[in-house]
């Protein structure tokens, strides 16, 4: 015979359970709205799927036209090749390095003036910027924009307006031949 004693706590118990359950489950639908919820922002600061390369230390920069760009991923971080434009040479060379944030003469950052090879992180807090693609906003000063709260990086990769505090890296690399460079 059952102990109806017993039987109320039991119920208890389960009632208590149910809640948990609910409350977990509940949780869990929150949190996965809020990923969703955020997902288009996260993935709008992501290098684009297209110009995003393997894991690769050597890089052939052949296929690369004048004026275009590609990511690569060195070290798990998103490094910046761009092929620059003599407009965009110039206006990297046309500035006065004393008046910068984090001065820095651009020859002091390329190994060849066409090629610029910087790390894609921005120096703030970490955001990937936006200037990659031909249809990105490049900010005032026509190289990267950080939109997470308004870094601009000039062609040099030099900061130059927002709160960043110093231009992005350039990587340790070197020229193989003239085509081919090796980045680490
Ligand atoms: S992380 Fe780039 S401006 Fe703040």
């Amino acid at each position: 015979m059952a102990d109806s004693t017993l039987a109320s706590p039991h119920a208890a118990d389960d009632e208590e359970t149910r809640r948990d359950f609910l409350l977990i489950a509940t949780s869990t639908v929150a949190a996965v709205g809020t990923a969703f919820a955020a997902w288009p922002f996260i993935d709008s600061l992501n290098p684009a799927r297209d110009t995003l390369a393997v894991a690769i230390t050597g890089v052939d920069l052949s296929p690369i036209a004048v004026g275009q760009a590609i990511t690569v991923i060195w070290q798990g971080k998103p490094v910046f090749i761009r092929h620059r434009t003599a407009a965009e040479i110039t206006a990297a060379r046309d500035v006065n390095v004393d008046q910068l944030p984090d001065p820095q003469p651009d020859s002091a950052r390329v190994e060849k003036p066409e090629w610029l090879v910087v790390v894609g992180v921005c120096t703030h807090l970490g955001c990937i910027p936006l200037g990659q693609r031909p249809t990105d906003a490049k900010g005032d000063y026509g190289g990267w924009f950080c939109p997470c709260h308004g870094s601009h990086y000039d062609s040099s990769g030099r900061i130059r307006k927002g709160p960043a505090p110093a231009n992005l890296a350039v990587p340790p690399y070197r020229f193989l031949d003239d085509n081919r460079i090796e980045i680490g």
